[in-house]
């Protein structure tokens, strides 16, 4: 029997057939330290620096669009399947459906508002953003949470290998919404250091591990020291690879 892979916020142990959505799991652990570090990123730019505000508002950008498509690929694959081939879990593909929606809306409202905070980077508009990313990041540990105790085990159960590769292709076709190097060191850090060295190998194709290795690093950690200038809390630590 194999044992799910810990996330930071559905329990562990829970039994299931296969563990194909623990790769989902790892993108929740990127969505959970994005939206955790945004609202810092925000409240850390001065009144009236537009040079930094703008740095902040393409981020959010990217993470908002990020979060879009990962949602839309879910709500494509996964709810519908589930709903039919085991409808006494329906309730919890309409669950998921509806926190989706929530957080979609208000994503749309955060780049509305980010937009005006980046024009002339005043103090008010930055705290509304930031109390819109707080909410979101409110919203995202709950969903996170219930997706992946109520929903992840079912999705286990019931879609194939062959229909998880379907699902995995259809994502990575879309154009990430941030440069590739920077989102590749977004991940990364995400992953816990025991299994950085293996998720690196098996997940990057050999160009882009060398490439990342020879210049991505150093593009990575020059964007997360635009967003963060002072010494760094969590994002932005040095990620060793072997
Ligand atoms: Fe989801």
């Amino acid at each position: 029997m194999a044992t799910r892979l810990s996330s930071t916020g559905a329990p562990d142990g829970a039994p299931t057939t296969t563990c194909r959505s623990d790769e989902v799991v790892v993108i929740h652990r990127l969505f959970r330290r994005l939206y955790a570090d945004a609202p810092r990123a925000v409240r850390s730019v001065p009144t009236g620096d537009r040079v930094r505000a703008g740095h902040v508002s393409k981020h959010l950008h990217g993470i908002t669009a990020l979060l879009h498509v990962h949602h839309r690929t879910e709500d494509r694959y996964f709810w519908d399947t589930m709903t039919d081939r085991a409808p006494a879990c329906g309730i919890h593909a309409s669950l998921m459906r509806e926190q989706h929606r929530a957080v979609s809306d208000l994503l749309d409202e955060i780049d509305v508002l980010v937009d005006r905070w980046a024009s002339d980077a005043d103090a008010v508009s930055r705290e509304r953003v930031a109390q819109s990313l707080d909410e979101v990041e409110r919203l995202l540990l709950v969903h996170l949470a219930d997706e992946e105790r109520d929903a992840f085990p079912v999705l286990d159960d019931v879609l194939s290998d062959a229909e998880w590769d379907d699902i995995h292709r259809a994502a990575k076709r879309h154009r990430p919404p941030m440069p590739i190097f920077v989102l590749i060191g977004f991940m990364l850090e995400t992953v816990p250091p025991a299994e950085r060295d293996a998720w690196f190998a098996t997940q990057m194709p050999a160009p882009i591990r060398l490439a990342y290795r020879a210049v991505g690093r150093r593009q990575y950690e020059r964007a997360v020291g635009r967003l963060f200038p002072t010494p760094p809390g969590r994002l932005g630590s040095a990620h060793a690879l072997a």
